[in-house]
């Protein structure tokens, strides 16, 4: 077993090497996050991948508490690795990139765990959020929140299950920027802390997340109530900061769903897969998502904008919160649209809502 994966790891970063000869050209194209494997003696490939490991420990900053823990990561990262290679070199044009990043010493196994909700919809949601209204309008071919100032920068959610204050917070900064003209950073961590409709790190729901600032009277700002990345006590005397008057779903469909988009940012939920949490770059097309299942989802993002690529693919611009240096677009992700799937790529299009807001 062990000589297999090693094997594979020789053939693919040799694979990679061959590449890097012949491309010349364009000096990047199958590096691995700066790693370009030129220098590497391919006669001790084993002592090249170890070389990166360090380099990469180094790069993130990270420390092992003992030398099993570091042998167990180094192989986890050997196995990212065998991974993100063969995946770069398999890709086809449109596809995205993956690379090494932040999190390639975990297992996607154990990456779920900490990061991604283990809360599904449940069947009387679903019911609900067929209620999502059909609409039309006219819109621009592509647009971006971010050039109209009522996108804060990316956040990153640490190692808690909290993407859906991170969503719900996104989406309430955007509504409240477009209507007040004042893009104020909000609370994740009282949502955390005080919305026990939902389980904190442990997972949680955008929708009642907006719900929960409906009836608390309003959320308060970041800097009022900042992130901890724990679960923690709910501070019931927290600053009413921004308010919202309602929420929304959109409808399922793409022209819905694009509408929505036009009017301000707005919260969705994706089913993240092996293949995403490596991502550096390019549309995320989803080729391993199941395609009929919407409960099916694990994640909450947010959408802030959409376009179209020179190779004609149709994407959503997704605003993530593992910081901003995941993946090569800032912690920003480009999702496709228009996928001819009935929930969208991995079920992007399942649970689309939004804060409404009338007022100041
Ligand atoms: C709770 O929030 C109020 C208002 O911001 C603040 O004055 C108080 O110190 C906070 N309490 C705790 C325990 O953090
Ligand atoms: C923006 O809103 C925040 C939160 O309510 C407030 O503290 C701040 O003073 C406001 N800024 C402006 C310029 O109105």
């Amino acid at each position: 077993m062990e000589g297999l994966k090693t094997k594979l790891i020789v053939i693919c970063i040799l694979r990679v090497l061959s590449m890097c000869n012949q491309s010349l050209g364009i000096p990047g194209e199958y590096s691995i996050m700066g790693y370009d494997f030129v220098g590497y003696d391919l006669d001790d490939i084993e002592e090249g991948v170890a070389l990166i490991f360090e380099r990469w420990t180094e790069k993130h900053g990270k420390v092992y508490t003992s030398t099993e823990e570091k042998d167990r990561r180094f192989k986890i990262f050997q196995s990212n690795l065998a991974y993100i290679i063969n995946w770069n070199s398999k890709r086809s044009p449109t596809d995205h990139t993956m690379g090494l990043n932040q999190f390639s010493d975990m297992s996607f196994e154990e990456f779920s765990n900490v990061r991604l909700s283990s809360v599904n919809p449940t069947e009387s949601l679903l019911e609900t959020i067929s209620k999502g209204v059909k609409t039309t309008c006219t819109h621009p071919s592509s647009f971006d929140w971010r050039s109209q100032g009522v996108v804060t920068p990316v956040k990153n959610q640490g190692a808690c299950g909290s993407c859906w204050a991170f969503s719900a917070t996104g989406a309430i900064e955007g509504i409240n920027a477009i209507v007040t003209g004042n893009l104020t950073s909000l609370s994740e961590q009282e949502l955390v802390d005080c919305d026990k409709t939902s389980y904190g790190c442990n997972g949680g729901w955008t929708n009642k997340a907006f719900q929960w600032v409906i009836d608390n009277g309003g959320i308060a700002t970041e800097s009022q109530y900042s992130y901890t990345a724990k679960d923690g006590v709910c501070n019931s005397s927290a600053v009413k900061a921004v308010k919202i008057d309602g929420y929304q779903w959109a409808g399922r469909d793409e022209e819905s769903l694009l509408c929505a988009v036009t009017q301000q940012p707005v919260s969705v939920s994706i089913l993240v897969v092996q293949d995403f949490y490596q991502y550096t770059s390019g549309i995320y097309s989803g080729k391993s998502c199941p395609t009929d299942q919407p409960g099916n989802v694990n994640h909450a993002v947010l959408i802030v904008g959409y376009g179209t690529s020179a190779d004609g693919i149709d994407y959503w611009v997704v605003k993530n919160s593992w910081g901003p240096s995941w993946g090569k677009l800032g912690g920003y992700v480009l999702i496709q649209r228009n996928s001819g799937l009935i929930y969208g790529v991995c079920n992007i299009n399942a649970w689309p809502v939004y804060p409404t807001k009338n007022s100041i």
